[in-house]
């Protein structure tokens, strides 16, 4: 299948049609993650079930500390749980030993991580290639140029991280959790560090991808009118889901999220 710009106008795959199995691409049942012990053990999460179904993006919102980022490390394999599944399609990820995790990881999973995580001695370019030289695998050059180009990276692909802005760090992130086209991505506040017109350029990115390749999002963003670019929005709270919504507006997240504020916080 080619992946060359812009994305193909008909899709590979049925995008629609209530006859069409719902594909689940991840899951956590019951998932609790608990950190340190004694004084200062925190529950981060607290027995979270949520599906995340293939071809759907999903935006996670909620307090600073409510569990989104511990959320996306356990669901990516790249933090262990305290108890409950986490899985990835229908491999449950405690099944597996370390080789197999980082193998899943690799092949099956992108992470935007919320402090972009990119090698400080590599260039851009490198550090977007990283994972697939790492796996022995060469990238698709016709989609890495189209990632490098939606992201407006072209011109710094030779600069390394500490000769780019916060933005076009995140952007080399995104790109890089892009490039080996991940059945799943999960991206912790892709659009944190960037103006508004490069969020909306990235959000246009990730919600075109969906349909036309069946890409599966899930997006922890602060920003109500980034949620807005998601199919729905789950909100949690000291580490439990409390609620969600479907086809969101940025008003209509806007005013749950004043109705936590207004409920008041619990700590
Ligand atoms: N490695 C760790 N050791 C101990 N506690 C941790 C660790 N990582 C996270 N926590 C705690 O778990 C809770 C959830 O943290 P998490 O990073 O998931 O929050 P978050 O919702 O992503 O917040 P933010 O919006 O600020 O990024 C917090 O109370 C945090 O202090
Ligand atoms: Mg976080």
């Amino acid at each position: 299948m080619s992946r060359s710009a812009p994305f193909p106008t008909s899709a590979p795959f049925p995008t629609s049609g209530a006859a069409a199995p719902v594909a689940v691409a991840a899951r956590a049942t019951e998932l609790s993650k608990v950190y340190g012990q004694g004084e200062t053990r925190v529950v981060a999460l607290d027995a979270v079930s949520v599906e995340f179904r293939r071809a759907e993006f999903t935006a996670i919102m909620g307090p600073s500390g409510s569990g989104k980022s511990t959320l996306m490390h356990c669901m990516a394999g790249l933090d262990s749980l305290s108890s409950g599944s986490a899985r990835i399609g229908d491999v449950e990820l405690a099944s597996l030993n370390d080789r197999e995790l980082t193998r899943l990881r690799r092949g099956r999973v992108g992470f935007v991580f919320q402090a972009f995580n990119l090698l400080p001695t590599l260039n851009a370019i490198e550090n977007i290639t990283l994972p697939m030289d790492i796996a022995g695998r060469r990238p698709d050059q016709a989609w890495l140029d189209q990632i490098v180009a939606t992201m407006g990276l072209s011109a710094r692909l030779t600069h390394r991280p500490s000769q780019l802005s916060g933005g076009q760090q995140q952007r080399v992130a995104v790109a890089r959790a892009l490039a080996s086209q991940p059945e799943i991505i999960f991206a912790d506040e892709p659009t944190g560090n960037l103006d508004s017109r490069s969020g909306a350029e990235l959000l246009g990115f990730l919600q075109e991808s969906v349909p036309a390749l069946r890409q599966t999002v899930v997006m922890v963003t602060h920003d109500p009118v980034a949620a807005s670019y998601a199919d729905r929005v789950i909100f949690l709270a000291d580490g439990r889901i409390v609620d969600e919504l479907r086809g969101p507006s940025a008003d209509a997240v806007l005013d749950r999220m004043k109705a936590f504020d207004s409920k008041g916080r619990t700590n």
